[in-house]
């Protein structure tokens, strides 16, 4: 068995007995009676450890709402989400909040950083607040793979969107967390810093061993992960492995005007 540099297995890599999270029969419905959305329809999916998994669908087919059940942002209607062995459903609060805060990462479209803190004062935030203190080896190679090294005392506003974005990236790795999940994290990006993002995420996931759930509309972004998941109408409709953008085009194709799956 080969391993990564960071002494995790490369086979362990879509194994089923390395699921990172899991969603069975995940259902969210939005509203009641004539106004009631069915974003999701009893979606079963895992996502596995060290892999890098890109979710994909027409708008509105439910690929936000699949992530933020999956991240605890938002409550399920019926069935199961699941990180690592933990069952969010079954937790309070508090807990939630907690296993957000340590088992999480976020990254958004907007880079939400806050423009008064240097990027490495950005980049240690969550832990700052959690009276955390990070992992200094660990830290020390989240900002060289990032590539970030040279930035570090820079502000928002003196950095690049791409630079930006990586360093929202650096922010969701610093505390080492089990999955990260990135809802468009190219989506305000050109395409060239989009690919210094889409390239670090890559590297965060075979270099360090990371997990990522990755929603994106971009067949050429959804070509850099391991597999692409797609949804229609609140389901699973195919699960394609080692994906290039040419195939991922092809069957974004097939979905109709409305979102259906053809
Ligand atoms: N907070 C909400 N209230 C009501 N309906 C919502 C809410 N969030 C999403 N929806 C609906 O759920 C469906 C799935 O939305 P979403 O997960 O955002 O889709 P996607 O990210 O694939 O574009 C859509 O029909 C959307 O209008
Ligand atoms: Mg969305």
């Amino acid at each position: 068995m080969t391993t990564g540099s960071f002494g995790v297995p490369t086979a362990v890599r879509g194994s089923s007995t390395a699921v990172a999270a899991r969603a069975t029969d995940l259902s969210k419905v939005y509203g009641e009676g004539e106004t009631q959305v069915v974003a999701l329809d009893a979606v079963s999916v895992d996502f596995h450890r060290a892999e890098f998994t890109a979710i994909m669908g027409p708008s509105g087919s439910g690929k936000s709402t699949l992530m933020h059940c999956m991240a605890g942002l938002d409550t399920v209607s019926g069935g199961s989400a699941r990180i690592g062995d933990v069952e969010l459903t079954g937790l309070n609060d508090k807990n939630l909040t907690r296993l957000r805060r340590d088992k999480i990462g976020f990254i958004f479209q907007a880079f939400n950083l806050l423009p008064t803190l240097t990027a490495l004062e950005n980049i240690t935030l969550p832990m700052d607040i959690a009276g955390r203190k990070p992992d200094r080896q660990w830290l020390d190679m989240v900002v060289e793979t990032v590539g970030l090294s040279g930035r570090l005392k820079h502000r928002p506003n003196q950095l690049s969107g791409g630079q930006q974005q990586r360093v929202a990236v650096a922010r969701a790795l610093a505390g080492r967390p089990e999955i990260m999940f990135a809802d468009e994290p190219t989506g305000n990006l050109d395409s060239r810093s989009g690919a210094e993002v889409l390239g670090f995420l890559r590297e965060s996931v075979r270099q360090l061993g990371q997990t990522v759930v990755m929603v994106t509309h971009d067949p050429v972004a959804a070509s850099y992960a391991h597999r692409v998941v797609f949804l229609a109408d609140g389901r699973i409709v195919d699960d394609m492995r080692e994906p290039t953008a040419d195939a991922v085009l092809d069957r974004m194709k097939r979905f109709d005007a409305k979102g259906r799956t053809s």
